[in-house]
């Protein structure tokens, strides 16, 4: 324990020239990538792979809710239930829910329950499935980020997308979007949802302490990344519903002209006595 105290003190996570380990700047965030759309059987879907992070997300609803004893007659329920598969981590993690991920699904619902127009469905449930397939620090915001694109693609009724990120501390810095070694190691993260149209703060936890000077720094990295974060979001939904010509001629080829190879065109021989 000693040993590892002793190393964690030792380890440099910026450098000289204000580097991170990465090769980051401090309000510099990881590689993004979301996908929507990627599940045939769900409602909606979306993919996002956010640094070393890979994340599916899934949406059902709005659905009968089930156990009817659940139903509340003035609006939908919006469920949320995030998993890290077992091969996510460097230690195999137990499969099934623990603490961790019942305290993620809580505060991701919660952030969802406050934009879908809920009170439009009542009696039924909004269901998100948020798999962790390989973590890096940042799942939480990762699978909220991807859900609200599954949402959006499901076509449930919202005031606006909700985009995530967390910032922290490490090596005294206030830094943006955290990496495993930066989460272990660090001082201090606070991850953040917001609703990028009004500004308001839909999720905040932290981890570790931070000086109020300090937690404005790490509000302001955070939701100028949540800004940046919603452009990705809604790119990904673009792409996915965007038609060109090209996509109409593959989904419905044109009809070939009736002309025959010898260039004439059919006459009444060419079909049987009942026609075609
Ligand atoms: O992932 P997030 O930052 O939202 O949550 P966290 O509780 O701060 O976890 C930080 C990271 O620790 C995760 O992203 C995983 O990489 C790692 N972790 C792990 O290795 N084993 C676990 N059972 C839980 C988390």
């Amino acid at each position: 324990m000693e040993d590892i105290e002793h190393f964690a003190k030792a380890m440099k996570l910026i450098d000289a020239d204000g580097r991170r380990l990465d090769g980051r700047k401090f309000n510099e965030l990881r590689p993004i990538r979301i996908e929507a759309g990627v599940l045939r059987r769900a409602d909606g879907s979306a993919y996002m792979e956010w640094g070393g992070n890979k994340v599916l997300a899934a949406v059902y609803g709005p659905r009968e809710a089930h156990p009817r004893h659940l139903q509340d007659p003035a609006r939908a329920l919006v469920q949320c239930r995030y998993n890290m598969a077992p091969f996510s981590v460097t230690d195999r993690k137990r499969p099934g829910p623990d603490r961790r991920s019942v305290e993620i699904s809580k505060v991701i619902s919660e952030a969802f329950s406050s934009v879908v127009f809920a009170e439009q469905f009542p009696r039924t449930s909004v269901d998100i499935f948020i798999e962790v397939l390989q973590a890096d620090a940042g799942t939480r915001c990762a699978g909220l980020t991807a859900a609200s694109v599954a949402l959006a693609d499901a076509g449930v009724p919202m005031r606006d997308l909700v985009a995530s990120c967390a910032s922290g501390k490490i090596d005294g810095v206030v830094c943006l979007d955290l990496n495993k070694d930066e989460d272990n190691f660090g001082d201090a993260d606070c991850p953040t949802a917001v609703v990028p149209r009004t500004g308001e703060i839909v999720l905040l936890q932290m981890d570790g302490h931070l000086t109020s000077d300090e937690f404005e720094k790490a509000m302001d990295l955070s939701i100028d990344a949540a800004r940046r974060i919603y452009d990705l979001q809604r790119d990904a939904l673009r792409r996915r519903y965007s038609v060109t010509l090209e996509d109409i001629l593959k989904e419905s080829p044109p009809v070939p002209s009736p002309m025959q190879p010898e260039g004439r065109l059919p006459s009444e021989d060419d079909f049987g006595p009942e026609g075609i």
